[in-house]
């Protein structure tokens, strides 16, 4: 029974005690917030402490906190008192606020999803404000530093870094399902001499369904884990040969001696060798450079992920669209804006000017600013780092001169240090990219290619946990009600 009603006030009724546990409605306080933290909010509610804090605030006193929420809805006079957990309360207990027995309860109106957790995720932890990613616990400057996208990759999929033995093991089963069934290569051929790889990207994934048509059984975590080790192993095999076919050339084999890194430039940039054997600065770059994409908690393409797997869609299908969703310029196309914008700006004279137009509103600064981060991107310091690296072999891409002195002015000047907008990943990831020789619309395909392991580490977490169901939202319905029809020929 949900919010039971008191009687003791006839004029102010109350409606207390939507508490799950707590059928006759009488609310006991909870033992406080355990060790769960509200993720990416940018608010302070359910904010992980700081670690001097944070033994102190996990082990409240029973009794010092009431973890509830009290509402009065004006149009009635009447009081409810909702559960809060983990700095959240439950949109369903909402529906109990009614206006009158059949009034179909209230509902939260959030476009966009700007306010709303639509799950609890033991995956990525980013704290906006202190500029923080984590992936299962571990901070992304050690990963970038010391892991390896695969590792990266187990650790995702797994929670927990893996042994050496089960290192070797996961890195034996990738590189042996790299090859892509020769029927995909045809199908690939089909595709118009320019196609964008992106677009190939996106058939060609959701085509790989219909070659595993197991992977419908997505009850069976046997069958999950060998489509998760396929899609990860052949991501890099139809991003490489989706670029292949754009550029006209024959398609490169994936090559099993080579790092999954080291197999993938191979697949990009292999002529006439008989052996491709890649710059091991590059390739420890263009690892660093997928970790770095490998997750970011419920991002437009993650949730894509996860809400066409609630409808128990094999992996491929929905693989394929979040990889459509990537494909938006708001998503996965920043970092083409930021190269336009550092060609259009030309040298590091013209930039105070430039961030003079900036602050009068003429446009934004591309690359500056996030939903989520008030404070550095963490991946974007790590790119700037390996930027160096790859200019010593590439040799220096002029247009990072250009973006330091943009990003020197701008931390200096009160307008962005105000708005709190610093560089995000996609202020110096495009730099990075070109001087590699990646054209700009691979770069989509490369985040698509890092975030992988991330997608299918959501989708699985989002089959196995037991609230979950599938994804349908509410609606506010503002439309015209109960028309006639009329003839077509009597429209005027
Ligand atoms: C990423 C982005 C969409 C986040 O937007 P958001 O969190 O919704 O923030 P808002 O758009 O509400 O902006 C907040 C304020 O900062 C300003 N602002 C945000 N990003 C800005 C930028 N890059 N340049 C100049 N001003 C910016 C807005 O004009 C707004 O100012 P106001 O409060 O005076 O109106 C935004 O920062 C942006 O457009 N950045 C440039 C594009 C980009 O780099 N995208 C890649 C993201 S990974």
């Amino acid at each position: 029974m949900w919010g039971a009603r008191d009687t003791r006030d006839p004029h102010v009724p109350r409606r207390t005690g939507i508490t799950r546990d707590d059928p006759a409605g009488v609310c006991t306080p909870s033992a406080g917030p355990g060790p769960v933290w509200a993720s990416g909010t940018g608010d302070d509610y359910g904010r992980k402490p700081s670690r001097d804090q944070s033994s102190q605030e996990q082990t409240p006193q029973m009794g010092d906190t009431k973890d509830t929420l009290t509402v009065t809805d004006n149009r009635t006079g009447e009081t409810y008192e909702l559960e809060v957990t983990d700095g959240a309360i439950r949109a369903m207990d909402l529906r109990n606020i009614k206006v009158s027995d059949d009034d179909f309860g209230m509902l939260s109106y959030d476009p966009g999803f700007k306010n709303t957790a639509s799950c609890r995720s033991e995956i990525t932890f980013i704290d906006g404000d202190a500029g923080i990613l984590e992936y299962r616990g571990y901070s992304i400057d050690q990963l970038a530093e010391h892991s390896s996208f695969l590792e990266v990759a187990y650790l995702l999929i797994h929670g927990d870094l893996p042994t050496a033995d089960q290192m070797d093991a996961w890195t034996h089963e990738i590189t042996h399902h790299t090859f892509i069934h020769e029927n995909i290569k045809q199908f690939m051929d089909g595709f118009h001499h320019d196609a964008h790889p992106m677009g190939m990207l996106v058939s060609t994934v959701g085509a790989l369904s219909t070659f595993y048509p197991e992977a419908k059984d997505i009850e069976d975590p046997d069958i999950r884990l060998k489509q998760i080790v396929r899609l990860i192993a052949k991501f890099p095999t139809l991003a490489a040969f989706a670029y292949r076919h754009s550029i006209g050339m024959r398609y490169a084999y994936p090559d099993n001696d080579l790092s999954f890194a080291g197999n993938f430039l191979n697949m990009m940039w292999k002529t006439t060798e008989l052996k491709y054997e890649p710059n091991p600065v590059l390739e420890r770059a263009m690892d660093t450079l997928l970790i770095l994409h490998a997750d970011h908690e419920q991002n437009c393409s993650t949730t894509a992920m996860r809400t066409i797997g609630s409808s128990d869609a094999d992996p491929y299908s929905a693989a394929a669209g979040a990889t459509a969703a990537l494909y938006g310029p708001k998503h996965g196309g920043a970092n083409e804006a930021v190269l336009k914008m550092l060609e259009e700006i030309g040298s590091v004279d013209q930039v105070p000017g430039y961030i003079e137009r900036v602050k009068k509103g003429d446009f934004r600064l591309m690359g500056f600013g996030h939903r989520v981060y008030k404070n550095y991107d963490p991946r974007a310091k790590v790119i700037q780092q390996l930027a160096h690296e790859v200019f010593d072999v590439t040799g220096k891409n002029p247009l990072i001169d250009i973006a330091v002195a943009l990003e020197e002015v701008a931390l200096e000047d009160d307008f962005f240090v105000e708005k709190k907008l610093y560089p995000n990943v996609d202020f110096y990831s495009g730099i990075i990219y070109q001087a590699m020789g990646f054209p700009e619309e691979m770069f989509p395909v490369l985040f698509a290619m890092g975030r992988i392991p991330g997608w299918l580490a959501q989708w699985q977490e989002n089959l196995e946990d037991d609230e979950q169901a599938i994804a349908r939202p509410r609606q506010i319905y503002v439309g015209a009600r109960d028309r006639d029809y009329t003839p077509i020929g009597e429209r005027g």
